[in-house]
């Protein structure tokens, strides 16, 4: 009990984190759907691309919960491209493929919501989805009707794509759908994927209702390839992050895009990396695998409850490189709402080594003792004040870091 007293102490004290970001240009944004932490769930594209049906739709919903995934906070059960017909009905309303989806949407919807899950669906603000050249019919100059359609369905979240945009205008484009997203009255999460195009972390995103919008182009199932073009590495992705932390924060997240973790493309190292930074940097977690045939390595990074809890929480700026040591030796970080930090020691080099860093160059300079969580390790250790690791190759060593001063309520202001 009188041990636990300085940890107490940290917390009630704890002066804002010093890691905190300007508050950011999207702060006092009003998405179309409240956004208040980042979303979690499922979404087809990564591991079925357009090789989807209702079978394996509801056999995902049903994964979900029997693994434990939807208790530690995966609610979204999210269709990608090609879920719809190839034409539009006699109304000149979307529907659903007549093959691969017999029952429609709004069975599909009643089924996952049975399941206390959540229907995420899929369109472009274009005149054709990205998918089959073309093949499926956009939303673009449809937008009212597709809205109504979807909150018809009960749908809970929509991504809104950016193919075959007829060169018109951005914010054109994605307001038109946020503001016939919000005239259906449904609650329907808006996510933006224009593929960080004319940055809509601080223009058309915010403006347009979006309560998250990717940063890039898309993800691989691979670690890197050394460039932004498409599909990129988890590490291709992490590069371009720097200096968005900004824009980030609750009703407007940075999107890194879908998970690979599970996919095949990582070892379980890379995919633990990946899942950390993604957490660190509080992107939406989508996992983009086969959940009927999870196994355990995998279940247990995506379940790790202390690094969801990074994810989730918001301690006043995303995550964000501190130190680049050279060599491909780097130190992430993030505050934390309880005036803890998340420490992200990163090896992107070829061989294991050692990454030190500091707590005053985290943020939490000023204590005579610190407690050091290692969240995969799942050990605790105290420190004067040094951190360091043996990290391996593509891995991290992840601490949540803790004052815990005996004269907790003289800790200085943050210096930084
Ligand atoms: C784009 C998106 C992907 C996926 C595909 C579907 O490439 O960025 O995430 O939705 O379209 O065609």
């Amino acid at each position: 009990m009188l041990a636990a007293l300085p940890l107490l102490l940290a917390a009630v004290t704890a002066a804002p984190p010093a890691l905190a970001a300007t508050p950011g240009a999207t702060a006092a944004a009003v998405p179309v759907t409240p956004v208040l932490t980042p979303t979690m769930g499922w979404n087809s594209w990564n591991k079925f691309g357009c090789n989807i049906d209702e079978a394996l739709i509801r056999e995902t919903a049903d994964a979900l919960v029997a693994s434990g995934l939807a208790r530690a906070g995966y609610e979204y059960v999210n269709l990608d491209d090609c879920w719809m017909a190839t034409t539009r009905d006699v109304n000149g309303d979307l529907q659903s493929d007549p093959v691969r989806f017999p029952s429609g949407i709004k069975a599909l919807a009643d089924y996952i919501h049975a399941k206390g899950l959540k229907i995420g669906i899929y369109e472009s603000a274009g005149t054709a989805t990205c998918a089959v050249a073309g093949a499926y019919p956009g939303s673009l100059d449809h937008e009212a009707a597709d809205a109504r359609q979807f909150a018809s369905w009960d749908i809970d979240l929509l991504k809104y794509d950016n193919c075959n945009s007829d060169n018109r205008p951005y914010l054109d484009r994605f307001k038109a759908m946020g503001d016939a997203l919000k005239a259906t009255g449904r609650p329907i999460v808006y996510m933006l994927c224009s593929w960080g195009k004319e940055a809509p972390w601080s223009t058309y995103g915010p403006a347009s209702g979006g309560g998250a919008w990717r940063t890039t182009e898309d993800i691989g199932n691979f670690w890197s390839n050394g460039s932004q073009s498409t599909p990129m590495g988890v590490v291709d992705i992490l590069d371009a992050q720097v200096g968005l932390e900004p824009y980030s924060g609750p009703n407007a997240w940075n999107d890194m895009d879908m998970l690979e973790v599970g996919n095949g493309g990582l070892t379980d190292t890379e995919s633990r990396a990946h899942f950390s930074l993604w957490s660190l940097l509080n992107s939406p977690l989508i996992l983009g695998n086969d959940l009927r045939t999870l196994d355990p390595v995998t279940k247990a990074i995506l379940t790790n409850p202390e690094v969801l809890e990074v994810d989730q929480d918001w301690g006043g700026s995303q995550g964000r490189r501190v130190r680049d040591l050279g060599g491909g030796l780097e130190v992430w970080a993030k505050p934390m709402s309880d005036g803890s930090v998340t420490a992200v020691l990163f090896n992107r080099s070829a061989a294991t080594a050692t990454i030190t860093t500091s707590a005053a160059e985290l943020g939490l300079g000023g204590s005579d003792t610190y407690t050091l969580r290692d969240l995969w390790a799942g050990t605790d250790s105290t420190s004067t004040g040094t951190v360091s690791a043996s990290v391996p190759s593509h891995g991290v060593v992840m601490y949540r870091i803790h004052w815990a001063s005996t004269t907790a309520s003289a800790r200085p202001a943050p210096t930084r």
